[in-house]
């Protein structure tokens, strides 16, 4: 019998596991519309103590949350400061214009790592002049997707949270996978969210449940997220079900984040000295690896198409750059099985 495909395409693939799915079949439901639920609220209880914040609300996707985040914080006519491959800005459809009519602003992280700091975005705020958009948000995302899901120095996210302050700026967290930095940084969740009005967390990434996420804040403004929530279509039933998915998770399934850094770090260093391959961003600290593919062993999307046939699934995502990522559903054994067919594939150059 062949071996089932290794799926490294995103850490949003896993598949609820026995216990998860009992503890669904099992959670006590209510109308959370009308506030009845009582996983969901428990799970929104767990969830702000988690960030050290007021409230939570559950919503259905990572998407939804940074979009009431964004929501909640600015009025039509407002600009967000972001990094321009934040989630936010590149992969949301244009939400923040569409939904809120927001102007996106980016700024190049110059920092460590390719990270943003406090003076990559000195003199990005407009004067007030009826000419100008108001500057109103800044919204940075731990870790970052697009920057190789390294975790940011936390002294530099205090840094730009505090000059965010001085000028008056609201700040939202796409903490999507925070929970990967929690575990990468030894820092606390409430000590990254600290710093930020609002924050986002993903329970369907590496926490490995079907489908959710939260965004916690002040009770006023997860009051305002809940109108959002609803204006949005977002406002769930007997959403218990999957809000016992989340419990389920946050119970088991945060410290063992640490064996997906451990199986990232041992396919990257295969990656770092295989000829024609190399890591995006020098280094990986989480469960994201990012690849460049050397032109001389064709595209990204040849690399991929030939990986495939040799059992394990990527994504490429530009022209020479793919994306490899470890989740809860990938065993030791499976990621030396994929690095070992990445650099087999690697060595057998641009043959098709
Ligand atoms: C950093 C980041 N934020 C937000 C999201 C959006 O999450 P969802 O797919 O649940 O909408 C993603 C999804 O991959 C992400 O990587």
């Amino acid at each position: 019998m062949s071996e089932p495909m290794i799926d490294l395409r995103s850490d949003t693939v896993t598949k609820p596991g026995t216990a998860m799915r009992r503890a669904m079949a099992e959670a006590e439901v209510g109308d959370d519309v009308y506030g009845e639920d009582p996983t969901v609220t428990l799970l929104e209880r767990r969830t702000a103590e988690l960030l050290g914040k007021e409230a939570a609300l559950f919503v259905p996707s990572g998407t939804m949350a940074n979009q009431i985040g964004v929501g909640v914080h600015t009025r039509p006519g407002d600009e967000l400061l972001c990094d321009p491959t934040a989630h936010v800005y590149m992969w949301e459809g244009g939400g923040v214009a569409r939904l809120w009519g927001v102007t996106p602003r980016t700024f190049v992280g110059t920092g460590v790592d390719g990270n943003w700091s406090a003076a990559d975005l000195e003199g990005k705020i407009r004067v007030d002049d009826p000419h100008y958009v108001r500057t109103r948000l800044v919204s940075l995302e731990i870790t970052q997707n697009r920057l190789g899901g390294l975790v940011p120095p936390h002294e530099v996210v205090a840094a730009t949270a505090a000059w965010a302050r001085t000028h008056k700026l609201a700040l939202h967290l796409d903490g999507a996978r925070l929970m990967n930095a929690v575990v990468a940084s030894g820092l606390t969740a409430a000590e990254w969210s600290r710093h930020f009005d609002t924050v986002s967390l993903c329970y369907s990434k590496g926490l490995g449940a079907p489908a959710g996420s939260a965004i916690a804040g002040s009770a006023a403004s997860i009051a305002a997220a809940r109108r959002l929530r609803k204006l949005l279509g977002g406002g769930m039933r007997q959403a218990g079900l999957l809000a016992a998915a989340a419990l389920y998770a946050l119970d088991h399934h945060v410290d063992r984040l640490a064996e997906d850094h451990a199986n990232a770090k041992l396919i990257a260093d295969v990656v770092a000295k295989t000829d024609g391959l190399s890591l995006e961003a020098g280094r990986v600290d989480t469960n994201l690896i990012w690849i460049v593919v050397d032109p001389s062993l064709g595209t990204a999307a040849d690399f991929v198409t030939r990986l495939k046939r040799a059992g394990v699934l990527v994504s490429a995502l530009g022209p020479q750059v793919i994306r490899a990522c470890t989740h809860l559903d990938v065993a030791q054994d499976q990621a030396e099985r994929a690095a070992a067919a990445i650099k087999q594939v690697a060595l057998m150059g641009n043959l098709d």
